[in-house]
């Protein structure tokens, strides 16, 4: 029984570890190095948790600043540290990321003369996986009263496992405070690519009040806005009205930055600052990039204009001069890297027939860090944390194993081509001290060439998979307390003499003689008399499970059509509320009634739009708990009416599956109505295609597809009656920060009375141009075949990566489109170039296959949405096999490295694109200077 309690409690141990590790629900990982003595506290400035670094790295040592630095307005998590004296490279594992998506990281340096010795460490390396992130150099920051750095970086995260390391490079000992990592949405910061990441040099918002750093909550992705203030040179400016209107999707400055600016205290002088270039040892004289962020504040009178240009160094920065409008956005940004330049001047200066002097909010300036290294490949990589897990190897096993060639892990070797990521083709672990039998993860490094695992511990048998290891010729496992016989795989390939195996001095290992067959007998005996009544019990308790289980969900269905039955349209004194009846009380409990001032709480005043809906805009917003939601006012002047936003509130109520935006509550207090609804911050489907840097790769695409199918068919199938969305599109797709996909907005839709088989037929049509069936629009009758026509729609978007209605050369619908060169068999030509060919060429064709058979005409031709979510399934499986065949069988090899990096996008060299002047983009289409509301 022992034992087992034993295994029991490990499993408890990891899972604690685990759940401080998992990044909370808005997918940031607040770690504050060094705690001892709590796992976690709530941030009082920002309600933020923050978590000891215990599940993050194993080395390392705890310590507190000296009580002398100790400030009552330092934030607490700069009180301890972690300082790494052992070892060249030290690292934080941070995990659960989602690849492919763009983050803030952010560490955070506060020496406070922790070690006694009053010596701050000259300087150390960061790195973001394997690619350089920066220097940090405590005497930079020595102007900050007390040491205290904070590097930031804006990085695509290629895996979902990313290490930070802290590397010694002979200037002291690195130590680090805290860690931050920060999803980002993925249209935000667009110069931030693969092969591109930004490093922050400066952060600054004009005029801020009481000169406070704006952060959480106020900008939703946590970045720090610091204050920016001379009264000798500016005039500060502020507002209280709202700064509305959101932006582009491209940097989105939270409003109370936009709030206030600066204009020159000589009425016809200029703005200016700048900043020195600061040199990186890779990078002598980095270029930068620049994002402002203008808003008028002022209401400017008949004749008054105020215009301005923008200088750099002296030379126009952008040809077009700048006139923001009254309260609305303009962000104004440079896409590559500035020529190099020792110095950077910024001159803001009115043109000549403007009457007001020019004014700016706020700045942002990058320098960009290339990404284009490539770490070990994955499954070669996470083979070998796997083994160093373990057996607890404590070598230098940080980092990356094979990169860069000077901190390879020790006792490995690794093969170097110029074309492909590094190999592993040795290791030698012998006199290691192992214990446990072999672990079944060296089977996975299939470049290795030679195995020493000799003068060990090491229990159990051979594993034969090691027989599959094609360039493996050398195997030594002498001295050891293996047992068993050498399995035949490997027997074979000792006999065609392709593999040589030593396991001389295994007491318990039969090598082909009697003793052995002998051996080999008993255990075939106690084959039959245990083996093979356990498994008699394995089966009858399997099929036992599965028969309970298939009953209980079949009477869970029952209940929940059950209870979609009986829910009768209400009006809206008897909506749900939180005390709803008995039998709901689960699901009601979750919808809450919230009053017109509670939401004004929840929004910060209306602060943050996210968008527009039909009913109005929508808002963040944060519950008392912290659950971020969005939430749709309806406004006055919106076509739709109270009873359509009933109803969608209504159905909203009753639905919840994981691949519908789940309703957390509703409002209808007096003249306001509106929905609180799950915040899905990485916005809508639609961004994602049209996003002109990214591009989502096709797995990803599948998934998004298979989920938002699972979506549909659970309105068709899983609802009594049957519920029609009736405005399936890319925009009513929405995507939350682990990139799952959910459909949004059911305010057109309208349950139809299945049982008397009457259609509700309107007289208007409803839905969006270029998905709408044309049958629906041919009788005005709703079908659930009109959601499978506009979902084709979808699915084509997502091969093609174009608009449902394409503009160029002419006016064509996207069906169309397809069509015509499907018909020339030209998948290529309809496939989205920026996948970079990286796709199952036949799983693409099934998928533009069902698109179109979803866009047939006539309904009946149609598949319904629970035969696409079968025939998505069969993609998806189809695209994970082929990406286990190419990662040599192994279904973890893709998700669970960050290593093979940054190797599918082609390597940018930034010296080459030049251009402040030339490449300057506004964030909307072209080169327009156009104010960003909509
Ligand atoms: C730091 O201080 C806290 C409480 O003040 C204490 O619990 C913790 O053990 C200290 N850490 C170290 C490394 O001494
Ligand atoms: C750190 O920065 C200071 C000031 O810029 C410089 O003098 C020093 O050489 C830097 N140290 C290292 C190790 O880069
Ligand atoms: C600024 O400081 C004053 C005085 O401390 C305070 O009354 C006011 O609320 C502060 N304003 C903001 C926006 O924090
Ligand atoms: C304002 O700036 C102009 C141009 O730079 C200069 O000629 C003028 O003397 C300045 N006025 C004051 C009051 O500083
Ligand atoms: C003011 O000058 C700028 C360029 O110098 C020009 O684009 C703009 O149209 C002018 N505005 C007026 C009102 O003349
Ligand atoms: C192997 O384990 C035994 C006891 O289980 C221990 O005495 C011995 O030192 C171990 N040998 C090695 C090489 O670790």
């Amino acid at each position: 029984m022992a034992p087992r309690w034993w295994l029991l409690i490990l499993f408890l141990g990891c899972s604690v570890l685990q759940a401080s590790s998992q990044p909370n629900s808005r997918g940031f990982i607040s770690i504050d190095c060094g705690l001892m003595g709590e796992e976690s506290y709530v941030d009082d400035e920002t309600n933020l948790l923050y978590v000891s670094d215990a599940g993050f790295t194993d080395t390392g040592t705890p310590y507190n600043i000296s009580a002398e630095y100790f400030r009552p307005w330092r934030s607490r998590n700069v009180r301890s540290l972690r300082s790494f004296p052992d070892g060249a490279r030290n690292c934080y594992t941070l995990r659960s990321l989602v690849s492919g998506l763009k983050y803030l990281f952010r560490a955070t340096f506060l020496y406070g003369n922790y070690d006694g010795l009053n010596k701050p460490p000259a300087s150390f390396d960061l790195y973001i996986g394997v690619n350089f992130w920066t220097v940090v150099n405590m005497s930079w920051w020595g102007s900050d009263q007390d040491n205290k750095a904070e590097v930031e970086a804006i990085v695509v995260v290629p895996h979902d496992l990313v290490q930070v390391c802290l590397v010694n490079t002979g200037g002291g000992t690195p130590f680090i405070s805290g860690l931050e990592l920060r999803p980002l949405k993925m249209s935000l910061y667009p110069q931030a690519t693969a092969e591109l990441g930004l490093f922050m040099r400066s952060r600054r918002n004009f005029a801020a009040i009481n000169e406070t750093i704006i952060r959480f909550p106020d900008d939703p992705y946590d970045r720090l806005w610091y204050p920016r203030s001379d009264a000798t040179m500016w005039t500060e400016r502020s507002t209280t009205e709202r700064v509305d209107g959101f932006d582009s999707g491209s940097f989105e400055a939270p409003m109370a930055v936009l709030q206030t600016a600066i204009t020159p205290l000589n009425a016809s002088g200029s703005i200016n600052f700048g900043w020195d270039t600061e040199p990186q040892p890779n990078n002598p004289s980095p270029g930068y990039l620049a994002v402002f962020y203008f808003a008028e504040l002022q209401v400017l009178d008949g004749n008054a204009s105020r215009q301005f240009y923008i200088n750099l160094n002296d030379e126009l920065w952008h040809n077009r001069a700048v006139k923001p409008e009254y309260l609305s956005r303009i962000n104004l940004y440079n896409e590559f890297p500035s020529p190099r330049q020792n110095h950077y001047d910024i001159s803001i200066k009115a043109t000549a027939n403007s009457t007001l002097p020019p004014i700016i909010n706020a700045y942002e300036v990058f320098s960009v860090i290339t990404t284009t290294n490539v770490g070990t490949e994955s499954q070669d990589a996470s083979a070998a944390m796997a083994i160093k897990a373990k057996y607890k190897v404590h070598k230098n096993w940080m980092g990356d194993p094979c990169f860069p060639k000077t901190m390879t892990w020790d006792s490995l070797n690794c093969s170097y081509a110029t074309a492909s990521p590094p190999r592993i083709t040795s290791i030698n672990l012998s006199s290691s001290g192992l214990n446990g039998d072999i672990s079944s993860s060296f089977a996975n490094l299939k470049a290795l060439e030679y195995l020493n695992l000799s003068n060990n511990n090491l229990t159990g048998s051979i594993p034969d998979s090691l027989s599959q290891l094609q360039s493996l010729t050398d195997i030594d496992l002498s001295n050891n307390q293996l047992n068993g016989s050498i399995p035949s795989g490997l027997l074979k390939r000792i006999q065609d003499g392709s593999l040589n195996i030593r396991h001389g001095n295994n007491p318990n290992l039969c090598i082909g003689d009697n003793s052995c067959q002998l051996a080999a007998k008993r255990k075939s005996k106690l084959a039959i008399y245990i083996v093979v009544p356990l498994l008699v019990i394995v089966v009858i308790v399997s099929v036992a499970a599965l028969v309970l289980f298939s009953l209980r969900r079949r009477k869970q269905q029952q209940g929940s059509m059950n209870n979609m039955a009986t829910i009768k349209p209400q009006n809206e004194e008897e909506m749900p509320t939180s005390h709803g009846g008995a039998n709901d009380s689960l699901r009601l409990v979750e919808n809450r009634r919230f009053t017109y001032k509670e939401l004004e709480v929840i929004t910060n005043g209306f602060e943050r739009v996210l968008g527009k809906g039909g009913f109005g805009r929508v808002y963040d917003g944060f519950l008392e708990d912290g659950t971020q939601v969005a939430v749709k006012l309806r406004s006055h002047s919106s076509n739709q009416g109270i009873k359509e936003f009933l109803t969608e509130a209504q159905i909203l109520t009753r639905i919840h599956h994981k691949n519908l935006v789940n309703m957390i509550g509703y409002c209808k207090d007096g003249e306001y109505t509106a929905l609180v609804c799950e915040h899905m911050s990485q916005g809508t489907l639609q961004e994602h295609i049209a996003g002109s840097n990214q591009s989502l790769p096709w797995r990803q695409r599948l998934r998004i597809a298979l989920e938002s199918a699972h979506g549909l068919e659970y309105l068709h199938k899983g609802c009594n009656p049957p519920i029609i969305h009736r405005d399936v599109k890319a925009t009513n797709i929405l995507l939350n920060a682990r990139m799952e996909a959910k459909v949004a907005d059911f305010g057109m839709s309208k349950a139809f009375d299945h049982h008397n088989g009457n259609y509700i037929s309107t007289n208007t049509i409803v839905g969006t141009p270029g998905y709408v069936d044309p049958e629906y629009q041919a009788t005005v009758k709703p079908r659930t075949k009109s959601d499978v026509y506009s979902f084709g729609v979808v699915l084509l978007e997502l091969v093609t990566g174009k608009p449902a209605i394409l503009s160029d050369p002419e006016p064509m619908n996207i069906i169309h489109w397809v069509q015509q060169r499907l018909a020339r068999g030209n998948i290529k030509g309809v496939v989205d170039a920026r996948m970079h060919g990286s796709y199952n060429v036949n799983g693409v064709w099934k998928v533009a296959e069902i698109a179109l058979k979803c866009t047939a005409q006539t309904s009946t031709q149609r598949p319904t949405m629970a035969d696409v979510v079968a025939q998505l399934q069969e993609c998806v499986e189809l695209e994970e096999r082929t990406h286990d065949f190419d990662n040599g069988g192994s279904k973890n090899g893709y998700s669970s490295w960050n290593y093979n990096a940054y190797a599918s996008g082609q390597s940018t060299d930034v010296s080459k694109k030049a251009g402040f002047g030339t490449e300057l983009r506004m964030p909307t289409v072209g080169l327009g200077l156009a104010p960003t509301t909509r």
